[in-house]
């Protein structure tokens, strides 16, 4: 092995629109990932490529992924490019003995995920999933709080996301944006992903699902902006997900009830509603007809900090390279919050209960090939790139 690849890792990021021109300037311009340099760039688009020899000092800037892989100038690749796009770019960074990281979401549809999640297996490669959210205290102490049984069994979870607002201008600003050829989706593909894999992060993935979804209710869109889905769990407790881009000002508001009490969150703190005694035992021993569990409002501290976000996972992502460091989101697990994802847009489209279990991924993909054909926009329309400054 050559001695610089001991102490660094050179990553090729791919992309260089709202999303991998933050990463490129986190690494090359800010040098926050310790380790971590960048070794090339990589976009289709030859507007962004000046913009990248203009501004990125010393990177070669490629047209082509395949050429930049080839190029021994990277030992890892970090993919920016649009949904469809990641699953058929990480497949071939693997055949290239790359590590790969993938923006959130792993793709659009499970069939092209499962593909990428062999090709990783069989490379060996480090694999992560960019799912900066994992990195918030606030749902790592929600998570330990379930996961230690602190709560107790779960009964039922509801999570209202409706604060991702997007008005109309911001469907229009990328000719592939809010289509079903150019996104494979609306707000589950777009602003969901990173909550749909929270969701199944804290509680597991649910067996059953059976969703009402609306495409193009409050902008003129092909795809959803209005979401609702009820699911079950394999204990028999219920779920339910609400989200929209079209409320102001909007809600983000996880209720988890369980034996021991509730957990809500919202605005970034955690109360814990928490039972004396669970309120099993208390159903089992209680002969009072109106007898109630005393029950504790707590605050639960956080400590400081709001989570290092993308750049805490590249640090991880780089640490797992060089030291053998555990993934904090590991590459396989973005199948998880899409088979969500699918399974919502499949019920809505076939108007059935889901079993997640045993969902037809050959199936939702056909059916989706169905709205590409439809699609009114084409992904190979003009690109713009618009602020994303203030997006989670
Ligand atoms: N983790 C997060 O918080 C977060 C936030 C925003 C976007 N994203 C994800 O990042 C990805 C990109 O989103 P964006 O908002 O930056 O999009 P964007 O449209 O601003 O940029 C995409 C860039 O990719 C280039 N491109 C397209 N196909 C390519 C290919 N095959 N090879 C090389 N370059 C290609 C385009 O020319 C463009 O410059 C999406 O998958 C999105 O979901 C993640």
């Amino acid at each position: 092995m050559h001695a610089s690849r001991q102490d660094k890792v050179r990553i090729g990021v791919i992309g260089l629109g709202n999303m991998g021109l933050s990463h490129c300037r986190q690494i090359h311009i800010n040098k926050k990932v310790p380790g971590l340099e960048l070794g090339a760039v990589c976009d289709i688009s030859e507007e962004r490529r000046e913009w990248a020899r203009n501004h990125l000092t010393d990177v070669p800037a490629y047209g082509n992924a395949a050429e930049m892989y080839k190029s021994g100038l990277i030992d890892a690749v970090l993919i920016a490019a649009p949904h469809y796009d990641h699953p058929p770019l990480a497949v071939e960074a693997f055949a290239n003995g790359l590590h790969v990281l993938v923006e959130k979401p792993a793709g659009v549809y499970t069939k092209q995920v499962l593909e990428m999640n062999a090709a990783a297996e069989k490379s060996g490669k480090v694999f992560a999933m960019m799912y900066n959210q994992r990195t918030n205290p606030v749902y790592q102490k929600v998570r330990e709080l379930i996961h230690s049984g602190d709560l107790g069994g779960l009964k039922r979870a509801v999570w209202i996301v409706t604060d991702w607002y997007r008005s109309q201008a911001y469907h229009d600003s990328g000719s592939w944006r809010s289509t079903w050829a150019g996104e494979g989706g609306g707000t589950l593909i777009n602003q969901n992903p990173h909550n749909l894999d929270l969701f199944q992060w804290i509680l597991g993935m649910p067996k059953k699902l059976r969703s009402f979804v609306s495409y193009g209710k409050y902008y003129d869109i092909e795809v959803e902006d209005d979401v609702t889905a009820y699911m079950e769990f394999a204990n028999g407790a219920s779920g339910v997900y609400i989200t929209s881009t079209g409320e102001l000002p909007g809600t983000n508001r996880l209720e988890i009830s369980g034996d021991m009490g509730k957990i809500v969150v919202e605005n970034n703190t955690i109360t814990f509603y928490r039972n004396r005694i669970s309120e099993r035992e208390h159903n089992r021993t209680n002969t009072n007809p109106f007898g109630r569990v005393e029950n504790w409002k707590c605050e639960v501290p956080l400590g400081k900090g709001g989570g290092e976000g993308h750049v805490g996972i590249m640090k991880n992502f780089t640490n797992a390279i060089l030291h053998g460091e555990k993934l904090l989101a590991p590459g396989e697990e973005g199948i998880c919050g899409l088979l969500i994802s699918n399974a919502i847009h499949y019920s809505s489209w076939t108007d059935t209960l889901v079993d997640l279990e045993r969902f037809d991924h050959d199936h939702f993909y056909e059916l989706l090939q169905e709205k590409i054909a439809s699609s009114t926009v084409k992904k190979s329309m003009v690109h713009q790139v618009v602020d994303i400054s203030g997006t989670h």
